[in-house]
Parts: C-alpha cells; structure tokens; sequence
C-alpha cells in the first residue's frame, strides 16, 4: 500500500497542464469518488491496526498534495486566461503612443468660416446657390448691360459655347435668387466658389470664392452699410482697425465704394504689404441699385438695400500673409499643415 501511495504521489508531483479540461480530468480521475485516491481510502479500512497510523498519514499527505495541486493549477489557468483577455482590450499601456495623424482645415475654409460667425452673430442668414449659372442671375438681374465687358468671353466661362449659361463670376447671383424667391427684410451672405477666365498667376487665378452681404429693408441707410463694415473689420483684423471707403463703380450698386482697412501688418504706417499708404483693400459694396431690387420683384419705392463682397483669398493672405494665389489649389502638404492648429 504504501508503495502504491508513493507512486500515486510522484504521479500527483509531476503533474502539470495548462488546459483546464486535462486538470479537471486529472481531478476526477484522482479524487472523485471513485478516484484512486479515495479507491486507496476504501482499502485503507480493511488494514492491520498496526499500519493504520503510519498510511493514515501517508494517505493523508496524498490527497492535500492532490487538492493543492488541482487548485493551483486551475488558479493558474484561470489567472492567464484573464490576463489574455484584458490585454485583448487594453494592448501594452507601456507602448509608447502612437499619435494619430489628424488632417487640418483649408485655410480658405478657416477664414469662411470665420467670416460667417460674424455675420451670423448679427443675424445673416447663409445662403447658396448654384455654380452654374444663367446669364439672369448672374449678371442681367443685377443691371448689367448687355454689351458689359465681363459677359465677355475672356472673362466668363461659358458652358458648352451656350452664351446664357456659364460658371458664375460672382456669389452676387445667390442674393439674386434669394430676393426672387423672399420679402423683405432680407439679411444674407452667400459664401462660394467663383470662376473667371483669367491666367493663373501669383495675383489672379481662375478659381477663387467669395462671401457676399445683402441687406434690404425699409430705410436702410450708407450709415448703416458703413457700420457693418466697420464691425467686421474690427472683428476680423482686430479693435484697431480702422476702415475707409474710396469711391467706385458696379452695376448692381449705387452709389458704389471700395473698402480699404489700415493695413494689418503695420498698423497705417506703411509697410511693403501696403506698398507704403497705409491702407488695403479687401471688398468692394454699395447701396443695391433700384433696378436691381425690380428685377427681383421687391418695390424699389418702399425697400433700399445695401451689398457688398470680398475675396476670400484676398482676406486670407492678409491674415496670414500668404504672398501666391497658387498655392491655396496645389495641395501642398508644407503649406496645408502649418494650418493644423487654426480651426
Ligand atoms: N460682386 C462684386 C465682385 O464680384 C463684389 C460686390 C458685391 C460689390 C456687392 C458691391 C456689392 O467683384
């Protein structure tokens, strides 16, 4: 008997796994009911009194050593099956991190849309509309004559040599379908793609986009085009600004002016940027000309209206003194990332 204990103990001893069905049946196999060990126990009864007490221990020893060793191999299993599982959701947190790669806006984007958080602050509604445009729209309606040099052929491109649609020279053509289609009061800006057919140079491009204001009401007055100017070019270029109004000549407004802000960079000394005045010019405005508003189906006698426009490109370079058109539409990376912190 004791030599069967012995042997049955190097057996339990040696005995390792890492699968928790081969424990499980190395359990039952010992220590079930009808396990070795307990097969051991029954035969225990029938010895000698003599021997008993020396087995007894023996036996004892065994079936501890069995226990603690199912236990702990089945504590082990158990351990390393969680450990597996947790390093599923959570890989090696000492790794170091892996920083994704995140794209950054446009710069056009960025000086769009902080443009119409300005507007939109003072209650402009956004508003767009097609690229495609017919000659109504985008230059008709808004007073153009008929023999006006920008219908032109080297200004406009035309779709598919129809002389009444083309890509539209200006997001003017928005405002127009928006007094079509609304009563006063009407108070929108209309950012966009634009299109002229000019040569691609450091000053001019034949892409570029624009945001438009129109504002019509009863009344509205020069003083009040002037103070929204004024707002924004503060906003915009800072509290300093100050703005100036040269005037100029649009179909579509009367009278017109061209806006000037004391230059950004040296503050109205003069600098190269400004080329020595002081001044720079971002847009271009005017009170809606009364033929404009009945074109579009709004009483010239009861409403006045101002509109203005300014380059997006244009503003931009000013704001982060970008010195070539082109480089906006090349997708340059060493350009596009040095805007990766605006927003
Ligand atoms: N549409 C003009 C342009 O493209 C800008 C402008 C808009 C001027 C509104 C006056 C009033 O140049």
């Amino acid at each position: 008997m004791t030599e069967k204990i012995q042997q049955l103990l190097k057996e339990v001893e040696n005995f390792t796994s890492e699968s928790m069905e081969e424990v499980e049946a190395f359990r039952i196999r010992m220590l079930s009911k009808k396990g070795l060990i307990s097969e051991l126990f029954q035969a225990f009864k029938n010895l000698p009194p003599a021997e008993k007490k020396t087995v007894g221990q023996q036996l004892n020893q065994l079936k501890v050593t069995a226990l603690d060793k199912v236990n702990s191999l089945k504590q082990a299993i158990e351990e390393q099956q969680t450990r597996q599982k947790s390093s599923e959701k959570y890989p090696d947190l000492t790794l170091p991190v892996d920083f994704a790669q995140t794209g950054s806006r446009h710069p056009i984007s960025i000086i769009r849309n902080q443009i119409n958080q300005i507007f939109e602050k003072i209650g402009f509604v956004i508003s767009e509309g097609p690229e495609i445009e017919d000659d109504w729209h985008n230059f008709s309606a808004l007073n153009f004559a008929d023999e006006h040099p920008a219908r032109d052929m080297q200004d406009t491109f035309f779709v598919e040599k129809n002389p009444d649609i083309a890509l539209r020279t200006h997001t003017s053509s928005v405002q127009v379908r928006v007094m079509d289609g609304q009563k006063p009061p009407i108070r929108t800006i209309s950012p966009g793609r634009v299109f002229r057919n000019e040569a691609i140079s450091a000053r001019a491009h034949c892409i570029f986009h624009q945001v438009e204001g129109l504002y019509i009401d009863k009344k509205v007055s020069f003083a009040d085009l002037k103070h929204v100017l004024d707002h924004f070019a503060r906003e915009f270029f800072g509290a300093h600004t100050q703005i100036r109004l040269r005037p100029s000549y649009f179909p579509f407004t009367e009278p017109s002016a061209e806006v000037d802000v004391s230059c950004p960079f040296c503050k109205g000394k003069g600098c190269n940027i400004c080329k020595g005045t002081g001044w720079v010019e971002i847009m271009g405005c005017g009170m809606v000309d009364p033929n404009v508003l009945d074109n579009c189906g709004i009483d010239s006698k009861v409403y006045s209206g101002y509109a203005f426009g300014m380059g997006i490109e244009r503003i931009t370079m000013l704001k982060y003194m970008v010195n070539d058109l082109r480089l906006y539409f090349e997708n340059d990376m060493r350009f596009l990332k040095q805007f990766e912190t605006a927003f």
